[in-house]
């Protein structure tokens, strides 16, 4: 492991295409690694314990396959259930996306009412509510599970009626909260933004953790002397455990950017 080993970044499948997009971006002399675990989707019904089993178990193949210098756990629902457990076990830096999404949220609010909206799992852990409330006590949170949305995005479909319809069933509540700002808190639902947009508003402001989780991979790559040489050429390596050419097509309509050479993962649990 060197400073040009790569950064390993994990979802439950497509979602953490987003923040993957916003690291290429911000540091595009950084090699990435990305675990899609398209077979085992959804996370968000899963039992915390089951996706923290999952999450050890990337993590591991993270740093002994492909050895990475740091990992991105880039999906809300794993980031809720085992970031301190993943801290405590391995000896790498690891960050998830709560954190940075709450910074973004609170940096373009006004009003200071604000929703969050995620799967079953990471809304009911609390992890936004406890976030929220450690970093500005005055914030007026109110936070929805939706769940069904990852499945359409795993389908590829981002803005069919049959998706419109379940964003109006599912974000109704939010025209009575009156909030200003919207923090995506899946790593998926930046894909579905224009259906979301339509039923809540084009005044409430959609928010994702994706630019500032990137920002923060820069910030705790220079704080551990672990940034790429500048003149790196950043290599991109996508693995699915599911089929890798569905992950590629799909992936490349979703991300609008071509996903070549998708490898196969497998997982042992
Ligand atoms: N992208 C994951 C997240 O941010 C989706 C979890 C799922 O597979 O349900 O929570």
């Amino acid at each position: 492991m060197n400073n040009d080993s790569p950064i390993g970044i994990f979802d439950s499948g497509f979602g953490g295409l987003t923040v993957l997009k916003a690291i290429n971006d911000v540091n595009p002399s950084e090699s990435t690694v990305y675990i899609g675990d398209s077979k085992r989707y959804p996370y968000g019904p899963r039992k915390p314990e089951e996706i923290k089993r999952f999450a050890v178990e990337i993590s591991q193949s993270l740093i002994d396959d492909y050895r990475v210098k740091m990992i991105v756990i880039a999906c809300n629902t794993a980031s809720a259930a085992a970031l301190n457990h993943l801290k405590a076990q391995f000896d790498i830096p690891i960050i998830g996306v709560i954190a940075p999404g709450v910074k973004a949220a609170l940096s373009v609010t006004n009003s200071k009412s604000i929703g969050v909206i995620g799967t079953v799992t990471t809304i009911s852990s609390g992890a936004y509510q406890i976030e929220f409330a450690s970093k500005d006590s005055d914030v007026d949170l109110h936070a929805l599970a939706c769940p069904g949305f990852v499945e359409f995005v795993e389908r590829g479909d981002t803005t069919s009626d049959q998706v419109h319809v379940l964003a109006e069933r599912l974000l109704a509540p939010f025209a009575t909260f009156k909030i200003d700002t919207l923090l995506l808190g899946c790593t998926h639902y930046p894909f579905l933004a224009r259906t979301i947009s339509d039923v809540v508003g084009r005044d409430v402001i959609l928010v994702s953790s994706a630019d500032e989780t990137a920002f923060e991979v820069d910030r705790v790559l220079k704080e551990n002397s672990l940034a790429a040489s500048e003149d790196n050429l950043g290599k991109r390596l996508y693995l699915s455990s599911g089929d890798p050419e569905e992950f590629a097509k799909i992936g490349r309509t979703l991300l609008g950017e071509p996903i070549s050479d998708v490898k196969v993962w497998k997982f042992k649990s």
